[in-house]
Parts: C-alpha cells; structure tokens; sequence
C-alpha cells in the first residue's frame, strides 16, 4: 500500500502557463517622463521670467529697447564670436521644447487610455491634465506665430518689418488690435499653464506636506502673475496710444 507523495515544498503550485500575464512597464517610464517634463518646464519659466525682463525695456524707449536686442545677439562676444551663444541657447530651447512636447503628449495619452469608466467620474482632477494639454498646444501655437511676427518677420508680421528696429516691428505689430488680444489672450493662457506646472513639477518630486504645497501654490501663483501682468501691459499700452513709434 504506497501514498501519493506530496509535493516539495518549493515547488510553485501554479503552472506558469496559468498565471495571468503581466505588461512590462511602458518605455521610457512614466516616471522618466516627468522629470524630462520638470528639468524643461523649468527651463521655460526661467526662459519666461529673463525674456520678460528684456520685454519691459520696452517702456524705456526705441535705443534703449534695441540695444538691449542687439546686446543679446552679440553675448559672450569676443569669446563666442558673432551670435553663437544667441544660437547655442536657441539650441537648448528647441531640444528642451521637443522633449517637453513628447514627453507631455504621451503622459496624456496613457492617462487617457488608462482611465477607467469610474475614473471619469473624477472630473475635478481631469481638468488640471486636460488643461495641461490644451493650453500647450495653443502656447506652442503662439510661439510659431510669434517667431514668424517678430523674429522672422515673415507671413504674419506687420509691413515694413526691420530686421535692425526690433522696437518698431514690436509697435507695429501690437498696433493690429486682433493680434494685440491674442498676445492678450494667450499671456492669460500661459499664466494658467505654468502655475499648474509648478504645482506638478514639486507633486511629482515628492513635495506634499502641506506647508510646502501652500508656499508652492503662492510661488506659482505669484511667477504665473509678474509673467502676465508684466508681458500684457505692453500690448495694452500700445493700444492705448502710451507706446508709439515716434
Ligand atoms: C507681450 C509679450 C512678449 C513680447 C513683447 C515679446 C517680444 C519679443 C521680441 C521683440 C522678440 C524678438 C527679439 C529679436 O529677434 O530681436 C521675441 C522673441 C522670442 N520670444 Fe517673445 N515676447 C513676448 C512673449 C513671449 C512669450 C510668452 C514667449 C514664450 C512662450 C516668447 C518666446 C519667444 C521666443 C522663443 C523668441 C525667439 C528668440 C530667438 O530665438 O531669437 N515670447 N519676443
């Protein structure tokens, strides 16, 4: 008479073909992701908060306001020679804005294919990312025509555009009343998207105790604010008369 032997103790009781399959995590990670989108979202506000500064030499008049362009052009002259820096950092801006706009796309992707039916009910947290996503696009928008009025002088700018008067093009420019609102308007915008970004950028480092989340939400708010209010006052004094060219 025998007995059915029991199985070793290590051995696993479940055959691997019965278990249920597991994805490999996504490439590149989440986590990796968020961190390119803080690294560069940081980059963009320092961006925004220095070229604000230069904005506002505006309000000091035409010499001062080209100079300070011309200025930018030249610096680091004579140890990087003509605009080398100017193109160095143009550089690291359109790397940092292909990093910024891959890695935000597909967080927002696969936010969007990994919500559930019952997870759309949470509609007060889908906003903060779907506003995200939006309010990028119609920035990155912005940013094309912007170049094009400005910079290039090209397609949308005013007529009579000078590649060596960047004060005039700017008052021509914001003379046209539609562009002047969508300056306007998208300043609005970005005041919404960068006080957000803050926001997430120390979330997703870890910052959530609740005295730094009330000192973070004022710093946010307090950037978002200067970068508004600073930038629209130009094209709310152009139209009302107080910058002109003459
Ligand atoms: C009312 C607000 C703004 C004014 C008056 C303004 C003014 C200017 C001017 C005059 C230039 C051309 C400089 C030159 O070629 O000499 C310029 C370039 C540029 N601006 Fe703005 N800007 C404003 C807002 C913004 C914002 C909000 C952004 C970003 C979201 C931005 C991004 C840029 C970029 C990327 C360039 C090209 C820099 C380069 O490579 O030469 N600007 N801006």
């Amino acid at each position: 008479m025998s007995s059915p032997t029991p199985a070793p103790p290590d051995r696993d009781p479940i055959p691997q073909a019965a278990r249920p399959a597991t994805t490999p995590p996504p490439w590149p990670q989440t986590w990796i992701l968020k961190v390119i989108m803080a690294v560069t979202g940081s980059i963009f506000v320092a961006f925004l908060l220095f070229h604000l500064a230069g904005n506002l030499k505006v309000f000091l008049g035409a010499e001062d306001f080209n100079h300070y362009a011309e200025w930018l052009r030249t610096l680091l002259n004579p140890l990087i020679p003509g605009s080398g820096f100017l193109w160095a950092f143009r550089g690291v801006m359109v790397a940092s804005l292909v990093l910024h706009v891959y890695s935000g796309t597909t967080i927002w992707l696969r936010a969007r294919r990994a919500r559930g039916v019952h997870a759309r009910k949470f509609l007060l947290r889908r906003i903060g990312s779907r506003t995200m996503f939006w309010t990028g696009l119609i920035i990155l928008c912005f940013i094309v025509f912007h170049i094009l009025d400005l910079t290039m002088g090209k397609v949308v700018a005013a007529p009579g555009f000078d590649p060596g008067d960047p004060y005039s093009n700017l008052i021509h420019s914001f003379s046209r009343p539609p562009v002047a609102i969508f300056y306007g308007l998208t300043m609005a915008l970005i005041a919404v998207h960068i006080s957000h970004g803050i926001w997430s950028v120390v979330n997703d480092l870890g910052g959530t105790g609740k005295r730094l989340r009330n000192v973070v939400f004022a710093v946010a708010g307090l950037i978002a604010l200067v970068v508004v209010c600073g930038n629209l006052a130009i094209p709310v004094a152009v139209q009302a008369g107080i910058l002109t060219v003459g």
